[in-house]
């Protein structure tokens, strides 16, 4: 399925704002994110670190708010981030994060788009960047379940 142009540009936009949200007392790398969901609708997250640094909360896991409100179909995340919050390169999704995609989307399908504006931008799908990852379809086809 093809992702038109518009939707990539409100996706990249979308994760833009939310850098202004980020909270990052630590690293002060900020990382905006926004989800299309398939229902059509755009959830947003910005990273949240802590003073005790262990509880620190990637912008993806917004993934879990969808979840929390009964949506778990997913057709796309946008992410965006840099140091001060310049975005001067591509900042790819943590292992954990992917992680947390492959709990909920299709890894052939799924799409994660890397940008730094508008006009600059990457597509991959999870399988890309997470190739033979474990999931749910592990479980399903063990001898234990
Ligand atoms: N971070 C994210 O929010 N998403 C990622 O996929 C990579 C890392 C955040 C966590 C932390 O607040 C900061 O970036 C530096 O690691």
């Amino acid at each position: 399925q093809n992702l038109e142009k518009s939707m990539i540009s409100k996706l990249i936009e979308t994760a833009m704002e939310q850098l202004k949200f980020s909270y990052t007392l630590n690293s002060n790398f900020k990382v905006g994110a926004s989800l299309l969901t398939k229902n059509g609708q755009i959830y947003t997250g910005c990273n949240i670190e802590n003073a005790a640094y262990t509880p620190t909360n990637c912008a993806e896991e917004l993934q879990f708010q969808a979840v929390s409100e009964g949506v778990r179909e997913f057709d796309t995340i946008c992410i965006v981030g840099g140091k001060d919050g310049i975005l001067t390169e591509y900042t790819a999704p943590c292992g954990v994060c992917r992680q947390v995609m492959m709990e909920f989307c299709d890894p052939e399908t799924f799409r994660i788009i890397l940008a730094i504006d508008k006009e600059h931008y990457d597509i991959y799908t999870l399988k890309d960047l997470l190739p033979l990852g474990f999931g749910l379809r592990n479980l399903i086809n063990s001898r234990e379940i």
